[in-house]
């Protein structure tokens, strides 16, 4: 009996219905699947209020999350495979998955193969940067990754995913496409979970290796590389300044997430547009480079999840 931990966290559905999707395969005789979902305290509601939405950005960027939730999962428990659904929060780990990093049930993950499965709207790389580093520090063994993007390019998710946020709706709208993960995308991870099956035996080797890379399991939308690099240390440095003025919900730190507001209005745009123009010109000029950084993103850093 192989026995497979799907620890996830979700509010519209969308890392959940990927984590059904993917693991369809995989309920099997000989494979029992536990699911658990993590939480915080307090919890984040769904949809959102905007002062809460962007009030949670600093917590998130600098890797304070509030309290874990209970979760009914003994640590000592061990188990074949980890499977971890989460999703980008401000190009960071979202908050309750952060928390569930400071659970003692983090515990179970301690030399277990681990997939992360991510749902975002495009820009995943610091996230994932990030997620190594709580993966290794458990103890987990992180051998790939499968990234799903919302629907649409990456400028229509700039409206459909505040949309989806703030009114917990995800039909089309108008000329946009509807928002979040589309089913097409879901329909398409059950080749990852039959890999899985076929692989079981592999689950558990003492040197394991990705299992899923030749599937295509991360697509890295290059036109979101230029944005987010550009964002990243900015959004650091607001997140700091807001830190100082105070922790979540004060009054205080108020301005701080204005100027966060008003600096995504004014340079979203902007980066949308220099980045259409420069990517297919920097994707020339730097292909080597950046075709290394690509692989980078999918390979097993030497120090994750030493054994
Ligand atoms: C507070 C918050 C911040 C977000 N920040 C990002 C982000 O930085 N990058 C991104 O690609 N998506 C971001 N998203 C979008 C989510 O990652 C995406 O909607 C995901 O599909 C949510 O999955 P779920 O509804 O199952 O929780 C953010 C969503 C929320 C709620």
């Amino acid at each position: 009996m192989k026995r497979v931990l799907v620890v996830y966290y979700s509010q519209s559905g969308d890392v959940r219905n990927a984590l059904e999707a993917l693991t369809a395969p995989l309920r099997a005789p000989g494979v029992e699947i536990c699911w658990r979902q993590v939480d915080s305290v307090p919890r984040y509601s769904f949809p959102w209020r905007a002062v809460e939405f962007f009030d949670c950005m600093p917590e998130a960027v600098t890797g304070r999350p509030p309290e874990p939730a209970p979760m009914g999962l003994d640590p000592r428990e061990r188990f074949d495979l980890v499977i971890l659904g989460w999703q980008v929060w401000f190009l960071s780990p979202s908050l309750p998955m952060q928390a569930f990093f400071t659970a003692p049930q983090a515990e179970v993950l301690r030399g277990t193969r681990v997939i992360s499965v991510i749902c975002c709207r495009q820009m995943w790389q610091r996230a994932y940067g990030g997620m190594r580093r709580l993966v290794a520090r458990a103890g987990g063994v992180l051998t790939d990754n499968v990234v799903l993007t919302h629907q649409g390019g990456s400028s229509a998710g700039y409206l459909t995913a505040p949309w989806l946020m703030i009114t917990g709706r995800r039909e089309k709208l108008a000329f946009l496409p509807a928002a979040g993960v589309s089913s097409g995308e879901l329909q398409g991870l059950e080749r990852f979970g039959q890999r899985l099956r076929e692989t079981a035996d592999l689950w558990a080797e003492p040197r394991p290796a990705p299992l899923l890379a030749d599937l295509a399991p991360a697509k890295v939308p290059t036109a979101s590389l230029l944005p987010e690099t550009a964002i990243a240390p900015l959004m650091v440095a607001l997140a700091r300044i807001a830190r100082l003025c105070g922790g979540p919900g004060s009054v205080l730190r108020k301005p701080v997430a204005l100027l966060f507001v008003l600096t995504l209005v004014v340079t979203l745009p902007v980066l949308l547009v220099t980045s259409a123009v420069l990517t297919p010109v920097l994707g020339r000029v730097f292909a080597g480079r950046l075709t290394r950084y690509l692989r980078g993103t999918q390979a097993l850093d030497p120090q994750d999840g030493c054994r």
